[in-house]
C-alpha cells in the first residue's frame, strides 16, 4: 500500500506531503500502521531516504480517548478504529484535522474545544439528582472531545462563536443535571450553538460515539421555547 501522509515540522513550518510504501497486512488499524512505520530505528520514506518519526497521539487505542482523531481517505475518523482492509483502493492518504492549529504532523491544538466549555461554563460541576432522561444523559455524556463532530461542520470555525456539536451535548448535560444552571444554559446554547446551526447534522455521521445530537438538540429548543 502506498501511505501518504501531510506532515508539518513545527507550528509555523509549512506542511508537506510524505509518502511510505507498507507491504504487511490490511488486517491492522491506521493507528497500528502507523506505530509500524515508526517502529524501525531509521524511518525510510518511499524515496528510500531517512525521514523523521510521524508524530501522532492515541492513549486508549480501543476507540474511548480521542486522541488520535485525524482525516483519513478525506473521512475525519478515529487512527484507532479505522483499520486498512476497509479502505478503498491500495493508498491510504492520512492528514491532520483541518479546524484546529497543527503542532506536529497528525498532532492539533484541540484545546479551544476545552476553553469554550470553561469559558461559559457549561461542565457538570455538582451533580443535582432528579433530572430524569439517564438513558440520554448518558448517552450524551459519552462525548470523548475528538474534535471529529467540528471537523465536517460548515458552521465551525476555530476561534468563532459557534461551538459545534460537542457543546450542544454539553448544554443538555448541565441542563439535565443542574436545573439552577436552565437560564445559564439556554442563554449559552442560542448564542454559540442554536442561532449557528444550519442543520447539516454531518456531525452526527462522524461521531465515534454515536451520540444522538438531534436529541439533545430537540430538548434544548424546546427549553428555549
Ligand atoms: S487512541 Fe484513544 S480513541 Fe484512538
Amino acid at each position: 500500500m502506498k501511505i501518504k501522509i501531510l506532515r508539518q515540522k513545527r507550528p509555523d513550518s509549512e506542511p508537506y506531503w510524505e509518502s511510505f510504501a507498507y507491504e504487511g497486512a490490511k488486517d491492522i488499524s491506521v493507528a497500528a500502521l502507523l506505530d509500524t512505520l515508526n517502529f524501525s530505528d531509521d524511518i525510510i520514506n518511499d524515496s528510500g531516504e531517512i525521514t523523521e518519526r510521524i508524530g501522532w497521539e492515541c492513549s486508549c487505542l480501543q476507540g474511548v480517548c480521542g486522541a488520535c482523531a485525524m482525516v483519513i481517505n478525506e473521512t475525519p475518523a478515529l487512527a484507532c478504529e479505522t483499520f486498512l482492509r476497509d479502505l478503498d483502493g491500495d493508498e491510504a492518504v492520512i492528514r491532520p484535522l483541518r479546524k484546529f492549529p497543527v503542532i506536529h504532523d497528525l498532532i492539533v491544538d484541540r484545546s479551544s474545544i476545552h476553553e469554550n466549555l470553561k469559558n461559559t461554563d457549561m461542565f457538570i460541576g455538582e451533580y443535582r439528582p432528579g433530572g430524569g432522561d439517564h438513558a440520554r444523559q448518558y448517552d450524551a455524556a459519552k462525548c470523548l472531545k475528538c474534535g471529529l463532530c467540528l471537523e465536517v461542520c460548515p458552521n465551525y470555525t476555530d476561534g468563532g462563536s459557534f461551538y459545534g456539536a460537542v457543546f450542544a451535548n454539553d448544554c443538555f448535560l448541565v441542563a439535565s443535571r443542574n436545573r439552577d444552571k436552565a437560564g445559564e444554559v439556554r442563554k449559552n446554547y442560542g448564542s454559540h450553538f442554536g442561532n449557528g446551526c444550519s442543520k447539516s447534522l454531518s456531525c452526527a455521521d462522524v461521531c465515534p460515539a454515536k451520540i444522538d445530537t438531534v436529541a439533545s438538540m430537540a430538548k434544548l429548543n424546546r427549553k428555549r421555547g
